[in-house]
């Protein structure tokens, strides 16, 4: 297997970015297709915390990584990750990491529409992350987006003032707010354009001249199928599409050359946001889930909303995906509760329904089938074999098997690389 896609099966903080950094170490290039510092991936290495918002998880194997058009990229934030990076005592240089030239650039009059929107009480409220993602999306939607490949033209302050000039009429005139001081903006600009311009290519050629090679290619997925501007819970959705096939889309790809895709899962499920989320625990279990998975968002430090396993978004998302394995996450969190429940379908008004329905509004009213299983109270964290772990640890990996129709390839028992336990090896 050469060319493997990751995707988040859920709502996002699923742990994607772990299991990318630990199977960078078999690949020759990492590429992140969409989505830009909404997310946040938080990787162990020999203890040590490394938290990345845009460059693919894989820059810790010191692998070729490469930032996909598909993606929208604050250039300040890049910046400060790359001398983050630097800084641990990482090498980011420009053959290391590859901005597509197609990727788009998040301006400062994104993130203000982010945020006038959110808190202005006119729109309806998505909980967003404030960062500039869907204002980002919607100006290459409606072609006046900036891209790398303008921000190192000479038209570039001619194209910003004409779009800057309709967004400070919006920021004014709708939000009463300040406008954009577009000077200031243009000498900001001007030095990122200078530190990023070496970065710039046009990685679809050289991603097809890896694939030729035969080079082994990982292309990693931010947030989750239930986060997918088409396939999610909309409204309550990021700006852009993360199911596996924007792999292609976003990096520059055709399907035919895709081998396998690996959907991770969190042994529990997670949300930051608004939105419906049929199986939340407002209970103990839930703060329990909480604090023990220290959930927290990586970028913006909001409290994640935690409940059980929903096995309708699962097979949701092993649909939508194409999903040839399961990577199971955070198993170990689940670690001394007595009774754990597994949702295998919904029921909506005295009617049990099997598939994730597309209507918030029904979807709001599900009420969560469960089929309870019993816990362990064992610490897993130290097991490398599956055949080490506690029964009722095994028949619950067995359950989530059955019930998802999908192979579990990859089992995750702590946040350090080596605290996994591989079944089956999706580059072997
Ligand atoms: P946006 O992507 O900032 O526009 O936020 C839209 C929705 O997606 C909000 O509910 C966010 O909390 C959620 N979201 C965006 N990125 C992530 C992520 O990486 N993990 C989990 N939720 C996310």
């Amino acid at each position: 297997m050469s060319n493997l896609v990751i995707v988040g099966t859920q709502w996002g903080d699923e742990g994607k970015g772990k299991i990318v950094d630990l199977l960078a170490e078999y690949s020759d290039l990492v590429v992140r297709f969409q989505g830009g510092n909404n997310a946040g991936h938080t990787m162990v290495v020999d203890g040590e915390q490394f938290i990345s918002h845009l460059i693919p998880s894989g820059i810790l194997q010191k692998k070729q990584c490469i930032i996909g058009n598909g993606m929208v990229v604050d250039p300040g934030v890049l910046i400060e990750e790359i001398d983050y990076l630097i800084g641990k005592g990482i090498q980011i240089d420009p053959d290391m990491l590859l901005i597509s030239q197609k990727a788009h650039v998040i301006m400062p009059y994104h993130k203000a529409i982010d945020a006038a929107r959110e808190g202005c009480g006119k729109s309806r409220k998505i909980g967003t992350t404030g960062r500039g993602i869907g204002p980002c999306y919607e100006d290459k939607a409606a072609r006046r987006g900036i891209r790398f490949i303008d921000l190192l033209d000479e038209d570039f302050e001619k194209n910003v003032r004409g779009v800057a000039e309709e967004k400070n009429f919006y920021l004014t005139s709708f939000h009463g707010l300040d406008p954009i001081d577009v000077d200031q903006l243009l000498r900001d600009y001007e030095g990122y354009r200078k530190r990023l311009a070496p970065y710039v290519s046009d990685i679809s050629v050289l991603i097809d001249k890896a694939v030729r090679k035969g080079n082994r290619i990982l292309f990693e997925g931010a947030q989750g199928t239930h986060l997918d501007i088409d396939h999610g819970t909309y409204p309550y959705v990021t700006s852009s599409s993360t199911i596996s096939g924007n792999a292609c889309c976003g990096s520059g790809i055709g399907p035919k050359r895709m081998d396998s895709i690996i959907g991770i899962v969190k042994a529990y499920t997670t949300r930051v946001g608004e939105g419906p989320f049929p199986t939340e625990l407002f209970d103990a279990t839930g703060d329990f889930l909480q604090q023990k998975g220290a959930e927290f968002g990586a970028t913006t430090g909001r409290k994640r909303r935690c409940g059980w396993i929903d096995m309708v978004m699962i097979r949701n998302a092993v649909m939508l995906n194409s999903l040839t394995g399961l990577a199971l996450t955070k198993l170990d969190v689940l670690g001394g509760v007595e009774e754990i429940n597994i949702c295998t379908s919904y029921m909506y008004r005295n009617q049990r329904i099997d598939h994730f329905p597309v209507s918030l509004k029904v979807l709001g009213e599900c009420e969560p089938v469960f089929e309870t299983v019993p816990g362990w109270k064992e610490d897993i964290s130290s097991v490398r074999s599956a055949d080490d772990l506690p029964e009722n640890t095994r028949n619950y990996l067995q359950r989530i098997q059955e019930l998802s129709e999908t192979p579990i390839d990859l089992i995750s028992v702590g946040p350090g690389r080596n605290e996994t336990i591989i079944l089956n090896h999706p580059f072997k």
